[in-house]
């Protein structure tokens, strides 16, 4: 196989802090192995049409290490495998038109950056015949297979300043502060943030919680003269025996929206404990900003180490993080998975050993 000259690079699904550090270090990598690079906007969309593409130079990707979003800008696609689009040589199945564009303009490989819908897409094409390499990104920290995705870090760092600032205030007013935390299926950002801010409750989808419980623990508080809480809970958490709260139902082209467990939670716990309750969410903050230098650092080797399995030929493989190591896995393996935090987890039992509720 003769060595590949030009690659593509795309960034798919909701945007996380480190998208343009790992897109400089694919660019700047690749340029010095004398690979061209190809900027591919709006994730998959962006094959459809040859002018949603554009060369990508180290001159272009200068000082974007320390920007969040993405400079290619991404979406949330619909499956490309069971839709059709109207391009501008008439309707095409929508994956084929990306496989046939992908080979029109010269490319040899792909570098997928994306979460678990757009790696699970990435999968398709890769048995569609399309060489490429995936990378990890949420913020949500689920995707198996890698110790963190790039943004987790970051949005940690944000939801634990946004509570030390939320601790103040409860304790003025003597309230309760439910925080409402990203975390559609898993509670990582909840667990970390929840005890890197000294939370009083963390409430987490992978824990079904008991709301008399939370208000049982935040009265003793109270008994021993604390007589302000914070609470912090994951977007997908939800009560034993009950259901998520929903923003939006799902879409062709999105899952459902979820929100308003916070706002649920602190209505619940007034009405428990009497006491005076507010709740804040932080949402789509959690995604934006610069990343931190740990996310920085982390999507810097993700973006070179996708640039060694494409030198390499070692392609359907996503790159990902075992510490101190930087490693490949091949995406099939991590396809239709979550990883949740787990019952064992240390940071779990050091919480429960210091008296933070998780409502069961
Ligand atoms: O996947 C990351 C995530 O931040 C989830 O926690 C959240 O449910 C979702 O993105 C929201 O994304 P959007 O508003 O872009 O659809």
């Amino acid at each position: 196989m003769p060595p590949i000259s030009r690659i593509g690079i795309l960034t798919g699904g909701g945007d996380a802090p480190g998208l343009n550090a790992v897109i400089r270090a694919v660019v700047k990598s690749a340029y010095n192995a004398g690979i061209e690079c190809v900027g591919i906007e709006d994730s998959f969309d962006g094959l459809l049409e040859p002018d949603r593409s554009r060369p990508l130079t180290p001159r272009d990707v200068r000082g974007i290490m320390r920007l969040g979003g993405t400079i290619l800008g991404t979406l949330n696609t619909g499956n490309p495998f069971s839709s059709s689009v109207e391009t501008s040589e008439g309707v095409r199945s929508y994956s084929g038109r990306c496989v046939e564009m992908f080979h029109k303009m010269g490319l040899g490989a792909l570098v997928v950056i994306g979460g678990d819908g757009t790696l699970a897409i990435a999968h398709q094409f890769s048995e569609a015949g399309i060489p490429l390499v995936g990378v990890p990104k949420t913020i949500d920290n689920d995707i198996v297979g890698t110790t963190n995705c790039f943004g987790f870090d970051t949005a940690v760092a944000f939801a634990t300043d946004a509570i030390d600032r939320l601790h103040t205030t409860a304790e003025a007013h003597r309230r309760i502060i439910c925080v409402e935390v990203m975390g559609r299926y898993a509670g990582w950002i909840a667990l970390h943030a929840g005890v890197a801010g000294g939370a009083d409750a963390i409430l987490i989808p992978e824990i079904p919680y008991d709301l008399s419980l939370v208000a049982q623990r935040l009265r003793e508080r109270d008994e021993w003269g604390a007589h302000f809480s914070i609470v912090v809970v994951a977007e997908g958490a939800f009560p034993a025996g009950g259901t998520v709260a929903l923003l939006e139902e799902a879409s062709d082209s999105h899952v459902e929206r979820l929100g308003g467990i916070g706002a649920k939670v602190a209505r619940g716990l007034a009405a428990l404990t009497g006491k005076e309750t507010r709740s804040v969410v932080l949402g789509h903050l959690q995604r934006g900003g610069a990343p931190t230098s740990f996310d920085r650092v982390l999507a810097t080797r993700f973006g070179a180490k996708a640039v060694d399995l494409i030198r390499c030929g070692d392609f359907g493989r996503m790159v990902a993080f075992a510490p101190p190591d930087i490693i490949s896995r091949p995406i099939v393996d991590i396809v239709g998975k979550i990883k949740s935090v787990p019952m064992e987890s240390d940071l779990l039992k050091a919480a429960r050993a210091m008296g933070v509720s998780f409502g069961d």
